[in-house]
């Protein structure tokens, strides 16, 4: 329930609600973009970002957060595992139990792979199960390839890749269809069509959703997939370092597990990077609509191995993440309620912005809302949002639109007796995707050899800046292709013998660069605000956690 002075806002969103209802807001011009992102855009915040001092990207800037586990320490001391003692061997090692890591699974059995996916908490629990609105692809008449192609390049301001952007598109149809015979049940027009929605920077209707939970139901089928295709996995077992061979490639990984604080050595041909995001570094202290193990462990492993990341200085703050009530802060309100005809407006019940511009460029103008032009709401607890007024979807889709197409978001705020049918719902930018990550080929494949990467932990493919729908895509898509071609590779490869030299030579950097002693030991796993590593961590990796004491080259 809002308190009474957030009500006397809201009374004022209602007065201006049959105006704006007949009111298009402009969009706002190339000039005004670019200075209204300058000025903004978390992005842009200098002392937010610093320049990496080790690694394959050394000298390049990145989030203050993400360059402190970037240039971790190794939870191992390399001299203390015994590489003989292999407790899985396989051709292709999977790590993470998302979307795309699942799907990589299901693609590196198909072809002929033996597969154990390996994930940190349960398979499943990853930031595809919070995806709400939909998935891209150009399906209907009036769209095109080339046209999904253009909004999905105008959306990363043409900084991506084009190459990735091409097949990503490409295999956008036939991957919709791929979920749909695994028994995705998309939203169907009464003829059997299915029903589009669009999004933000889309210029054609190309979502397929399953109402305002699309990812989970996603998740639903390719879990099970996993399960009935038998593909051995592991839950609440993390990876901690990458395991190289003596010709510089990939040769499996060490992994931990949870409850019994256990390693396990996994000797493997290929290894499919599926680790997904980094929400819960909360880059600038923002909060997240990411799930409990969005830490970056994936760029973590796959930086100290030589990967080269790419567009790590931009993040993307989802522009409606929940400001009010405190207990859902930074959840994901989707951007469907947008598409549908929710309005964003300010204390006064004024538009400040066409709310279906790109997200970098909303957020940003939600941000300007609050702390310029000081016409945000604050909520009792200090927090300040924007109205994002729900109501209107029903004024302008007929009685019963929200319910039907919103079911998630009516009851997640129905908990807390704030009812979004009647109702608006007070929003602020929340950190929700890594634009960037590992650099990876349209295979999927890396520069070390016979590691790939699907998904978010990997870039490239949005460039600065994503689209709504085209995560998800991303998920299957690489994930897929990945999967695939990892284990086409594993056929292929001869494994030399297994090495941690890398660790060594990697603490041996960090000490040279006078950082050893100042940064933490990664990958983090869990949030900081989660019990500390050392608290559950075998005996030996204690003596490398203590501050000052770090001792592992
Ligand atoms: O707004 C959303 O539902 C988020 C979708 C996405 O990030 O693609």
């Amino acid at each position: 329930m809002y308190p009474t002075y957030m009500k006397e806002s809201i009374r004022k969103v209602e007065a201006t609600r049959e105006r704006r209802l007949k009111e298009t807001f402009p969009r706002i011009t190339e000039e005004e973009k670019t200075s209204l992102l300058q000025k903004f855009h978390p992005d842009f915040i200098k002392e937010g970002m610093r320049e990496l001092l080790v690694g394959s990207n050394k000298g390049e800037r990145t989030p203050n957060e993400m360059a402190d586990v970037l240039e971790g320490n190794s939870r191992i001391n390399p001299d203390k595992i015994d590489l003989d003692k292999i407790d899985y061997d396989v051709d292709v090692l999977v790590i993470g139990g998302g979307g795309a890591g699942a799907s990589a699974a299901l693609l590196a059995q198909e072809n002929g792979a033996t597969v154990l996916l390996t994930t940190k908490l349960r398979l499943g629990d990853a930031n595809t199960v919070g995806a709400q609105a939909g998935t891209q692809a150009a399906d209907r008449p009036n769209d095109s390839l080339a046209i999904h192609y253009l909004d999905t390049m105008g959306g990363g301001r043409f900084t991506n890749i084009p190459e990735l952007v091409e097949v990503l598109v490409k295999d956008a149809p036939s991957v919709i269809k791929w979920l749909e015979t695994l028994g995705v049940n998309w939203d169907k027009n009464p003829d059997g069509s299915m029903h589009e929605l669009s999004g933000g920077g889309a210029s054609r209707l190309r979502l397929h959703s399953a109402r305002d939970y699309t990812g989970l139901e996603e998740m639903r089928v390719l879990r099970d997939e996993v399960k009935n295709r038998k593909i051995d996995y592991l839950e609440f077992s993390p990876t901690i370092e990458l395991i190289m061979d003596n010709k510089g490639q990939i040769g499996g990984a060490i992994l931990v597990n949870l409850e019994t604080n256990e390693l396990s050595l996994v000797r493997a041909k290929a290894v499919v990077m599926a680790t997904g995001g980094t929400g819960r570094l909360h880059i600038q202290g923002f909060p997240t609509t990411n799930h409990y193990g969005a830490t970056a462990d994936g760029l973590v492993l796959a930086y100290r191995v030589g990967a080269k990341l790419i567009f790590m200085d931009t993040m993307q703050y989802h522009p409606t993440g929940a400001a009010y009530p405190l207990q859902i802060l930074g959840q994901l309100v989707t951007e469907k309620v947008r598409t549908l005809g929710a309005q964003l407006v300010n204390v006064d019940g004024e538009q400040f912005i066409m709310p279906l511009e790109p997200r970098d460029v909303v957020a940003s103008a939600n941000i300007r809302e609050c702390q310029e032009r000081h016409k945000g709401i604050e909520t009792p607890s200090g927090e300040v949002g924007v109205w994002l007024d729900s109501p209107m979807i029903d004024i302008i889709g007929g009685e019963g639109t929200i319910a039907r197409q919103l079911p998630a978001m009516v009851r997640q705020f129905s908990r807390f007796n704030i009812d979004i049918i009647k109702e608006p719902m007070l929003v602020y930018p929340t950190l929700h995707y890594q634009n960037g990550g590992i650099k990876i080929n349209t295979n999927g494949a890396t520069i070390v050899p016979g590691l790939f990467a699907a998904g978010e932990c990997e870039g490239g493919v949005h460039g600065r800046n994503r689209l709504i729908g085209n995560s998800t895509l991303d998920i299957f898509v690489f994930g897929r292709r990945a999967g695939r071609a990892a284990a086409q590779y594993a056929k292929e490869v001869k494994l030399g013998t297994l090495t941690l030299d890398h660790v060594r030579q990697w603490q041996a950097e960090l000490k040279q660069a006078g950082l050893a002693e100042l940064r933490p030991i990664s990958p983090l796993l869990l949030p900081n605000y989660a019990r500390q590593p050392y608290d559950y961590l075998p005996d030996y990796t204690k003596q490398i956690l203590t501050v000052g004491q770090i001792k592992v080259a």
